[in-house]
């Protein structure tokens, strides 16, 4: 597939069949999603993989908004591969203690203006999403509201380090379509986003 196809197919997929992903189709897709750049090649991102019924049901259970559960329904159309693209910071300041990075005065993770380890992830993620497409997947990006420490204590996930949001993964339902915010609002028009030579 063209990239610029692959690019302007992407969407968000929320319905998905629950035929199972192979594990090399994920691995595939990690194996490209860790090719993404990283501040210093720190390379402190981690990709945390929940591919069986049990670990995916687990995600749900843990993060559900106890008022809001989610529906029966919705959760028989879930992905059938959660990824958490986890920042971890300690590379980050550790790669920046060395030698050849330690005049940046960046050894403590407070003092980054920008949290690399959070770009990173975020870079990685987008590769992940564009991934699944060329790999004839969906994917979904979505955010963390509730238990999320209690999620990663669950998984065994180190104190200290978190993910940036979820990447769902998994074939598009057959019924699915287009759903969420990119559905029903206008896509801004390139020469309002894009200042050329000044804003
Ligand atoms: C940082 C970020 C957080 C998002 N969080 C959610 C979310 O929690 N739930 C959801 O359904 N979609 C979420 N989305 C998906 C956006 O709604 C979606 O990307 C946007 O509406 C554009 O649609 P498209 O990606 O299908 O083109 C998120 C996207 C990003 C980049």
């Amino acid at each position: 597939m063209e990239f610029s196809d692959t690019v302007r197919r992407r969407r968000m997929v929320r319905r998905f069949d629950q035929r199972p992903v192979p594990a090399d189709v994920v691995d595939r897709i990690l194996d490209l999603a860790r090719r993404s750049p990283t501040a210093g090649f720190a390379q402190g991102v981690d990709f945390l993989v929940l591919d069986t019924p049990e670990t995916v049901a687990d995600f749900w259970r843990i993060t559900d908004d106890r008022e809001f559960p989610m529906s029966d329904e919705f959760l028989a159309a879930g992905p059938t591969v959660i990824v958490l693209p986890i920042a971890d910071h300690r590379r980050y300041t550790a790669r920046y203690s060395e030698d050849d990075k330690a005049d940046f005065g960046l050894q403590d993770a407070d003092a980054w203006p920008v949290k690399f380890w959070d770009v990173d992830a975020s870079m990685a993620a987008m590769t992940a999403l564009l991934a699944a497409v060329d790999n004839g997947l969906g994917g979904w990006f979505f955010g963390i509201s509730e238990h999320e420490r209690e999620l990663l204590d669950h998984f065994g996930v180190p104190d200290g380090i978190r993910p940036i949001g979820v990447i769902g993964l998994g074939y598009r339902a057959d019924d699915e379509t287009p759903t969420g915010s990119g559905s029903s609002r206008q896509r801004r028009p390139l020469d309002e986003q894009v200042h050329r030579n000044g804003w």
